[in-house]
């Protein structure tokens, strides 16, 4: 990691410590949020890959008369007003299992969701490719009609297939890199407002 980026991640961790927060990855959802208005409250929220715990709380703040439902295969300690489900998203029986608790679906699905990687661009981002490709299949399962979704991705040859996957299911898509986004790194946010429905 050069100097700068490295000054950079830790400026965010050091502010994430002061201020409470359990990662600095929730400022990425902070900043995506003041620029889009993504979380509204009182709605129904599904935090896919919620671990540590940053943008649970984060949601959880913003939606606070809303229900909030983290989900990741690591464990997450407890956040109030935060139902966790330990679980991974490839699973079987995983739409049964979000909808259990919220049976007529959700209004917004997040996905910060990265596999370990492997310092392989092309290989990392086909994998990212296939875990959006998976949330998206989520979101047919659970989400609203004129839901919206943010999912986590690595830019890479597949990038625009993803994009044009999402067109075909929201009305509204952009790509977004918030600032606190290290701007070497290939992470890249998608998301998809007004849902169109199954
Ligand atoms: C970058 S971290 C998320 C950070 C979190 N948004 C926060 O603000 O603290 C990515 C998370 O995805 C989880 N994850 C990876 N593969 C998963 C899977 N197949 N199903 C569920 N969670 C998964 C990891 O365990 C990890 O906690």
């Amino acid at each position: 990691m050069s100097w700068i980026k490295k000054r950079r991640s830790e400026i965010y961790y050091r502010r994430a410590k002061t201020e409470g927060y359990r990662s600095r990855a929730v400022y990425k959802l902070k900043q995506m949020d003041e620029k889009f208005s993504i979380i509204e409250n009182g709605i129904r929220i599904l935090d896919l890959g919620s671990s540590p715990g940053g943008w649970s709380q984060y949601s959880s703040l913003v939606n606070e008369s809303g229900l909030n439902v983290a989900l990741d295969i690591m464990p997450m300690r407890r956040i109030d007003n935060v139902k966790f489900i330990n679980g991974d998203i490839f699973q079987d029986g995983i739409f049964d299992q979000v909808l259990d608790v919220s049976p007529d679906g959700y209004d917004l699905v997040l996905s910060d969701i990265l596999m370990h990687t492997s310092g392989d661009n092309s290989r990392d981002s086909a994998n990212s490719y296939f875990i959006a490709k998976r949330v998206l299949d989520i979101c047919e399962h659970v989400l609203t009609r004129n839901g919206k979704t943010l999912i986590k991705t690595l830019q890479g040859d597949l990038t625009e297939d993803l994009r044009v996957e999402f067109k075909k299911h929201f009305r509204r898509v952009f790509l977004t890199k918030p600032p606190s986004s290290l701007p070497r790194s290939a992470e890249l946010y998608i998301l998809g407002e007004f849902y169109s429905g199954h």
